[in-house]
């Protein structure tokens, strides 16, 4: 049988990387998880680092949270109230952890790896802005050995979010991104071309909230703040973004995407945060070490996802 695959997952919660860790809690068949360190992005560090240390508590994952980094490499950080509300979570209270947080996520990140048992590796899953993995890249490049692959939510090969051409986590801190991109280590980049087709519909959020399971609940609930308060008002459907990573790892099979370079723009012009992606088929001229998705199966992912919540629901 194949062994579980060790997971850090470094994230700014945030509603859809609240779900994200939900779909990741669900399989402890699949996942081993190591640890959860936080970044500034869609909250302040200290909302998104209680935000991870209560999600951990809830999903009964009960792993170290580390805090990372305040802000981005070079620039001041944004945040997305609008998107993801005043607590980071959709305003959705969970209950207080008695945990603390550990100090400082890159630290924790590199202690993580390189403690792991003599030819073992542990997968990344990014879901913020890439501030932390950037560092720690940077500082501790011994870290390279011990990383199976790197699965984040970022970017976009056609189109963004925050701009007409750059996707939030990217344009937060585009240096970041470009260190990670350009490393050179296996990154699938779960992108807005797949993402934004996966999440669920108002009725299937609204079926949740009213439902009678505490994870039903509170993933309804955030999904209701992200539906009517948000980006999605007015749209039949909540894109899940982060929760793609995840779902990569489980299935694969119901995304599709093509190897290639992606080049971040760290310019001060309109493409500032894009993630340029070579889309033109040509033979490169060495093998490229990103996986671009750039479709996704919709219907499946919330199958999927609806599952995974019911199995949680019934554990806890
Ligand atoms: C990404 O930006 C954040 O607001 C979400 O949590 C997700 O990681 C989507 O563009
Ligand atoms: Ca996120």
């Amino acid at each position: 049988m194949e062994s579980k695959r060790k997971i850090l997952m470094d994230c700014d919660p945030g509603v859809d990387d609240a779900v994200a860790l939900c779909l990741a809690a669900a399989h402890p068949e699949a996942f081993a998880f190591l640890g959860i360190t936080t970044v500034a992005g869609n909250q302040t560090i200290e909302k998104v680092t209680e935000n991870a240390l209560r999600l951990s508590g809830f999903l009964g994952l009960n792993v170290p949270v580390a805090m990372g980094a305040r802000t981005p490499l070079l620039r001041a950080p944004l945040t997305a109230s609008e998107v993801h509300g005043k607590n980071g979570l959709g305003n959705v209270e969970l209950p207080a952890s008695a945990q603390t947080a550990r100090e400082h996520a890159v630290l924790f990140l590199r202690d993580a790896l390189c403690g792991l048992p003599a030819g073992e590796q542990a997968t990344l899953v990014p879901t913020g802005p890439l501030t932390n993995i950037a560092l720690m890249l940077r500082v501790f490049p011994e870290v390279r050995e011990r990383i199976a692959q790197i699965v984040l939510m970022g970017g976009a090969a056609c189109g963004g979010n925050i701009t007409a051409t750059a996707e939030f986590n990217i344009y937060e801190d585009p240096e970041a991104a470009a260190i990670v991109f350009d490393s050179g280590l296996p990154v699938v980049m779960c992108g807005l071309d797949a993402t934004a087709k996966c999440g669920l519909d108002r009725a299937a959020a609204d079926a949740l909230a009213g439902g009678t399971g505490k994870v039903s609940r509170a993933v309804g609930g955030m999904l209701q703040f992200y539906l009517n308060a948000g980006a999605y008002r007015g749209r039949p459907m909540a894109s899940i973004h982060d929760a793609s990573t995840f779902m990569y790892l489980l299935h694969p099979e119901i995304y599709s995407g093509c190897r290639t370079t992606v080049r971040v723009d760290c310019s001060e012009g309109f493409n500032r945060g894009m993630t340029v992606c070579d889309l033109r088929g040509r033979e490169p001229a060495a093998e490229p070490s990103v996986t671009v998705l750039l479709d996704a199966d919709g219907a499946k992912f919330q199958e999927y996802l609806l599952d995974a919540v019911r199995t949680l629901d019934e554990r806890l």
